[in-house]
């Protein structure tokens, strides 16, 4: 059987570690990508994943490179590429550096692997997801961001630590923009299906929302030289098995919204199917009148994200 074939882009933190969790899963063969400044950094890391596989039992070939002819024909390309923030920074502050990163890459990525389905990590998450596909040209469908399957995992983490409970049973949606204005839907979050609402007061949920909502800020905070990489890396892998495996997860991504939502042309976290094609379907819900609110102001910070990464490329 033919493997997939999934590139990611970066070979930093997020990347590698991506690439540790694809392999795990046997996914498919995997190439990772840096930029040739990084000398044979790439080349090491994917090497070295590579020798792992007789000890964890997966037959991926992993090869590192410098060069988008070893990307060829991918099936999936995975874009981490761009600095993080450090310890005072926002992700809109990371907005210029890495929308010029970003157009670099996806100009190289729309004529070596023209079919792939593109997913974006690289922050700010709304804004560097719009450039990919303004830059690729790829159907909106084909071109899909990372932020809600982390922020949700954020958040279930949250609420199992809080009702000592198995992470497995909390069951939750966020949508909106992967910022301070991400929208968790306490509607939408269950617990051993039990309306977390009945389990937990008010209050204590929203200071639970609060902490998942700085969730990113919180390990910046204590990391002080970068970004959270290991669970936003399991949460791209998510992704990347869902596509490759023609899963057709109801999960949150970054998906254009043009009608859905009134969204108006936009990418922004919503629920979605996503599967072979990309994201298949965008899930419309009834939101109540608060969420409807916080997700508007939510989607207004990304419109204006957008606005200014126009006058930075
Ligand atoms: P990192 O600094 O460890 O790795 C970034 C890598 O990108 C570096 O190795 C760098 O050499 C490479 N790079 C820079 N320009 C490049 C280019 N033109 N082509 C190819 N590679 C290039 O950073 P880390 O921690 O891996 O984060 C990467 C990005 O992902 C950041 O923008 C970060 O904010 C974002 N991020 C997004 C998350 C999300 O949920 N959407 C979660 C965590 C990080
Ligand atoms: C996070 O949420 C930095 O966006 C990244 O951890």
């Amino acid at each position: 059987m033919r493997r997939a074939k999934i590139s990611i882009i970066g070979a930093g933190n997020v990347g590698a570690t991506t690439a540790h969790w694809c392999a795990a899963a046997e996914l498919g063969d995997i190439v990772l990508l840096d930029i040739p400044a990084t000398e044979n950094m790439p080349k090491g890391k994917g090497l070295d994943l590579m020798q792992s596989g007789p000890i964890m039992g997966f037959d991926s070939n992993i090869v590192g490179t410098t060069s988008y002819d070893d990307t060829r024909n991918s099936d999936v390309v995975v874009i981490t590429a761009g600095i993080p923030r450090k310890p005072g920074m926002s992700r809109d502050d990371l907005l210029g550096t890495n929308a010029k990163i970003m157009t670099a890459v996806c100009n190289e990525v729309k004529s070596s692997s023209p079919d792939a389905v593109v997913i974006v990590v690289s922050n700010p998450l709304d804004a560097m997801v719009q450039r990919a596909q303004q830059v690729t040209g790829f159907p909106p469908r084909r071109v899909v961001g990372q932020a809600g399957v982390l922020d949700t995992a954020r958040y279930r983490t949250f609420l199992a630590m809080e009702l000592g409970v198995s992470v497995e049973d909390v069951s939750a949606l966020l949508m909106g923009g992967h910022g301070d204005t991400m929208v968790p839907l306490p509607s939408c979050t269950s617990v051993g299906g039990i309306p977390v609402t009945q389990l937990i007061k008010p209050e204590r949920l929203k200071e639970i929302i609060d902490r998942t909502a700085k969730g990113g800020a919180e390990i910046v905070s204590l990391l002080k030289t970068g970004s959270a990489y290991y669970a936003p890396a399991a949460a791209t892998a998510q992704m990347v098995e869902a596509v490759v495996r023609d899963k057709k997860r109801l999960i949150p991504c970054a998906a254009y919204c043009d009608k859905e939502y009134g969204v108006g042309g936009y990418y922004v976290g919503v629920p979605v199917v996503l599967g072979s094609g990309g994201v298949e379907r965008i899930v419309e819900l009834e939101l109540g009148a608060q969420e409807k609110a916080a997700f508007q102001k939510s989607v207004d910070a990304v419109k204006e994200l957008v606005k200014a990464m126009a006058g930075l490329v």
